[in-house]
């Protein structure tokens, strides 16, 4: 990894290999819709590594929250969406970043911080709304969502493409950027990323 310290999204395979993999999942999400927003080129290796540590905050939660199958309460609910500030403090962190970096590695911590914002203002950490959003963040979400409907969860099974893709069309504009929803929903269509029958999990 060029951006972020390969040792940060390691930590996160030794915590839950789960955030692991969808990690690794929503970066190559990410890159390939931030490709098909078109762009710029030097933006997309950064945009890809974001996604790769954008959960690195759940190091910090605990397990019986973390790995919790059933319905969490208020005050454990409030605990997970921490992450995503303690993620932004563990990049923020980082010792690694060349003064030629520190500009884009300023993104991916924004990016960090705010992947889950909601289109409408509804999400966390800070409550931004539409273009307020930070565009990186603005695509993690639509990858992030993508991936976690189609994995299975001990406490749900997997969607399919086509039930996923049903879902984030209905709460387009409300949760995601519509913009960046449509041009996900013409570009997964083709992409080897889409997820097929026969590669879903728990189906
Ligand atoms: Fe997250």
């Amino acid at each position: 990894m060029h951006y972020v310290d390969r040792a940060i999204h390691v930590a996160t395979e030794e915590r839950d290999e789960h955030t692991a993999r969808h990690d690794f999942s929503v970066g190559y999400l990410a890159e390939a819709l931030g490709q098909a927003m078109r762009l710029p080129e030097n933006e997309l290796v950064p945009l890809r590594e974001a996604g790769f540590v954008h959960d690195v905050g759940k190091i910090g939660i605990p397990d019986k929250i973390l790995l919790n199958p059933g319905k969490l309460d208020a005050e454990e609910w409030e605990i997970i969406k921490s992450h995503s500030l303690r993620g932004e403090r563990i990049i923020a962190a980082q010792s690694n970043l060349s003064c030629e970096k520190a500009g884009t590695a300023v993104e991916i911590v924004r990016a960090v911080r705010h992947h889950h914002e909601h289109y409408d203002g509804s999400g966390y950490p800070d409550g931004l709304k539409g273009d307020e959003i930070p565009l990186w963040a603005r695509i993690l979400l639509v990858a992030d969502c993508y991936d976690a409907l189609t994995q299975r969860r001990v406490y749900r099974s997997a969607a399919s493409h086509e039930e996923t893709m049903a879902i984030m069309n209905a709460e387009c504009g409300a949760f995601s950027d519509p913009k960046c929803f449509e041009v996900f929903a013409r570009m997964i269509e083709t992409s080897p990323l889409k997820v097929r029958p026969e590669s879903a999990q728990g189906v």
